[in-house]
This record gives structure tokens, sequence and C-alpha cells, in this order.
């Protein structure tokens, strides 16, 4: 099963993110853009892992939960990772306490080291991906002009998420929800 822990957005963080996001297609030639249901944030790729190994990963993410606080986060600028043409990955930033969120990713990783996950290597960035491989039209408004809405949320869980291809689509589901009580 290919894995993820990510936080799921409510409907006015999706609104602003599919606001920006219609910008972005309306002034490109191509690319492909992330549906409005799979918008969300990665605190940690897991990769393919064995339906077998599900049960080592919930004990430590229900513990972090449990330990942390809910906290406040929303959108940032619209930035990009790669700076060739097409574009690789075009992204919404994050917002807000990001010192909790960043803590929290922390111990989210560090949680899983045990369960046979090693920690990135890279500092983690948190982003959330609006599209691919993304070419602006000629004449299109420069990188920067692209802006979500400000709106922010309480983070109040996270979710260990199963991305599976289905009839050609990437569709992601919540396999386990693990509630911020600290
Ligand atoms: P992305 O948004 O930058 O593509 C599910 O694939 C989620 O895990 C995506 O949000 C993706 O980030 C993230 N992710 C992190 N590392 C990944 C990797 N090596 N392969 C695929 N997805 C990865």
């Amino acid at each position: 099963m290919r894995l993820f822990v990510g936080i799921e957005f409510p409907e006015k963080i999706v609104a602003a993110l599919a606001a920006v996001q219609a910008e972005l297609r309306g002034h490109s030639q191509r690319g492909r853009f992330k549906r409005r249901e799979n918008f969300h944030l990665t605190l940690k790729f897991l990769g393919e892992v064995p339906a077998a190994d599900v049960p080592l990963l919930t004990p430590p993410l229900a513990a972090v939960a449990a330990a942390a606080a809910p906290f406040v986060i929303g959108l940032g600028r619209v930035g990009q990772f790669g700076s060739g043409s097409p574009v690789r990955t075009v992204w919404a930033d994050v917002a807000g306490d990001l010192e909790r969120l960043q803590s929290l990713q922390g111990k989210v990783e560090q949680a899983l080291v045990p369960a046979g996950f090693p920690a990135e290597r890279r500092p983690w960035r948190p982003h959330v991906t609006l599209a691919q491989d993304l070419v602006l039209a000629p004449g299109a408004p420069p990188w920067g002009v692209y802006k979500a809405d400000v709106t922010r949320f309480t983070v109040q869980e996270y979710a260990l998420i199963l991305s599976e291809e289905i009839d050609r689509r990437r569709v992601y589901t919540p396999i386990a929800r693990f509630p911020l009580r600290g």
C-alpha cells in the first residue's frame, strides 16, 4: 500500500486553493492540475508499506497526536520547485503557526523511525501541490502575482492516507485519523 501522513483541509481552504489554481490554469499552456479533492499537506511520505505493517504505524501516530495541541495555519504565497520549463511542481506555501507545524512534523517523523521509516535527510519544506509540469502561457503574469487567499484554519488532526491509482486517477483515502489532544 502506498501511504503517507497528511493534513486534510476544510472546505474554505480547498476553495481558496481551487481559486488560485484556476487563476494559474487560466494563464497556462499546459500542466497537470491536482484535483481539488486531492489537496492536502504531507507531513511524511511513507511509500510502499506491506498491509501487515500498518498496525506498526498507528500506535506511534496516535501517541504523537495525543500529546500535540491544535494550532492555526493558512495558505501563503504560490511558489515552485524546479527552475526549468515545464515547472516541475507549483505549490501554495503554508503560513501561520509554522513552529508548531514544524515541531509536529518532526515528532511524526521521529516516531516512525522505530517502525522502519528513516527520517528524511533533506529539511521538510511544507507545501500544498497545485500543479505539476506547468508551462505558463506567453504574457502570463509572473510568479509572485498568484496568491492564495489568507484564510486560516485550526489543525485538529492528521491522517494516515492511502494513495491509489484507480481508473488512471490518483485517489487518496484516509484510513486512520489522529485527533490532536494535547
Ligand atoms: P508532492 O505534493 O510534493 O507531490 C502523496 O504522494 C504525497 O506525498 C504528495 O503530497 C507528495 O508530495 C508527497 N511525497 C513526498 N515525497 C514523495 C515521493 N518521494 N514520492 C511521491 N510522493 C511524495
